[in-house]
């Protein structure tokens, strides 16, 4: 725990000279800060789920209608205040996630698109998630007819008693029909979230895993180990049934095992976890770099500012319809926090360009991070074509978890606080 500290605050210095970091409760001027921005991402948030999941770090309450419609209604009002703001400038990636969207099939989501479309310059397709036990043959039509090109299930594990382990309410057998269902009825791409290093999981019981998802015919799965946020119920239950999950070699181990499995099979890796099908355009989350969250826990990051919806889907209702901004916490962010963020990003998706940094921040790569390429290279983290630098196995694997160092204190900082107060005075991650 001690070192963990040590390492990330020695790592943000080296990275961003900044000692640390706060989120305060203060909205930002938006007007100012479209108007160098050509193109823009869309993140939506569906705070609704049937049941909760006790491992799970996402912004989520148990579904009920009456709010559904509400809510509905307060996402309508967050889409004229930003269709104001950006005006024509085109929309370039969407994503509904959550929370379970498919919750809101008949409650509201058909609306919120339709919205969606008349209020932005939409130039691209839509990407969302499901839960399997949301795809009968019906819903599924009814997510077609929405206009939903790419589709996530969370199938999460294929064993029975990792399902029962994880609570989640289905057997092995339907969730394979539940996905068998969605294959073959257009859509562009089907993604299969799967979670590994399960407790007590075995390596035979991943390889099954992995074999049994390239058989039932998926376009592209994302396998993250799972992920243990301190304020989830699951840190609890690990202890009291004192669970065994695999070390960070053991996850490497079993990852290696996936990465054999799917290369082997034609899949290419698309991010640190997610292989996808040649030819088949790969299903992720917002993929420009500025983009609006819309919802409760939407977060946009726009530049120079990151900011944050309240959590609260209650009082985020409460403000759109008070005429206010659900804003609850932002960041200004300095030049060298937004090339870090960058870096992050693509180090994430395992490849980028030097260019792409020179066109997004007018300076040269190497200037700034060259420093650290060539060791890394030397001890066969990544290849350096030149322009591009791709991230070998390895690489991907070792970069990320330190980026994890990160993410789940920073996340379990932010999201944990956020969740138990809708409106938080500062968050010093
Ligand atoms: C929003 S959920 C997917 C949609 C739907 N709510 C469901 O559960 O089927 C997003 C995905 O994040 C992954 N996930 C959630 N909690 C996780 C954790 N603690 N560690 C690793 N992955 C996790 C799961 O694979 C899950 O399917
Ligand atoms: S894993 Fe999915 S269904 Fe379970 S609580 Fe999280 S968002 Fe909801």
């Amino acid at each position: 725990m001690w070192l963990e500290g040590f390492l990330r605050t020695q790592l943000r210095r080296l990275l961003t000279q900044e000692s640390h970091t706060a989120l305060e409760s203060k909205i930002p001027l938006l007007e100012s800060r479209f108007q160098d921005i050509d193109e823009l991402g869309l993140y939506l948030h569906i705070p609704f789920c049937r049941q909760i999941c006790p491992y799970c770090p996402y912004n989520k309450e148990i579904y009920d209608p009456e709010v559904a419609e509400r809510y509905t209604n307060a996402v309508k009002k967050e889409i004229d205040i930003y269709s104001a703001l950006i005006g024509n400038r085109p929309v370039t990636s969407f994503y509904i996630g959550g929370g379970t969207p498919t919750t809101m099939l008949y409650s509201g989501l058909d609306k919120i698109l339709e919205h969606v479309f008349e209020a932005f310059n939409m130039q691209c397709d839509i990407h969302m998630e499901s839960h399997p036990n949301d795809l009968s043959i019906d819903n599924l039509k009814a997510i077609i007819s929405m206009g939903v090109e790419h589709l996530s299930i969370g199938v999460e594990a294929l064993q029975d008693h990792h399902l029962k382990a994880l609570h989640r309410p289905y057997t092995v057998e339907q969730v394979r029909a539940a996905v068998e269902g969605a294959l073959g009825k257009g859509f562009k791409c089907v993604n299969a979230d799967i979670i590994f290093a399960l407790p007590n999981q075995t390596y035979s019981e991943v390889q099954q895993a992995g074999h049994l998802l390239v058989e039932m015919g998926v376009d592209q799965i994302a396998a993250h180990p799972l992920f243990k946020f301190p304020y989830t119920k699951w840190a609890q239950i690990a202890k009291e049934k004192d669970c065994k999950s695999a070390s960070i070699f053991g996850r490497r181990k079993m990852l290696g095992i996936l990465e054999r499995i799917f290369y082997g099979s034609g899949f290419e890796r698309t991010s640190v976890w997610a292989f996808t099908r040649p030819g088949v355009p790969k299903y992720c989350s917002v993929t420009v770099p500025l983009y609006i969250g819309l919802g409760a826990s939407g977060g946009s990051y726009l530049k120079d500012v990151f900011y944050l919806n309240t959590f609260n889907a209650q009082e985020y209702i409460r403000a759109l319809e008070g005429g206010k901004m659900p804003i609850a916490l932002s960041l200004d962010l300095t030049e060298s926090m937004q090339m870090a963020g960058w870096l992050y990003w693509r180090v994430y998706e395992t490849r980028f360009k030097r260019s792409d940094f020179k066109k997004r921040f007018g300076k040269e790569f190497d200037k700034v991070y060259g420093k650290f390429i060539r060791p890394l290279s030397f001890v066969g983290f990544l290849k350096d074509d030149g322009d591009e630098i791709v991230l070998s196995n390895n690489g991907t694997y070792w970069l990320h978890l330190l980026q994890d160092l990160f993410s789940i204190e920073y996340i379990s900082r932010l999201w944990g606080t956020s969740k138990q107060e809708p409106w938080p005075e500062k968050v010093v991650l």
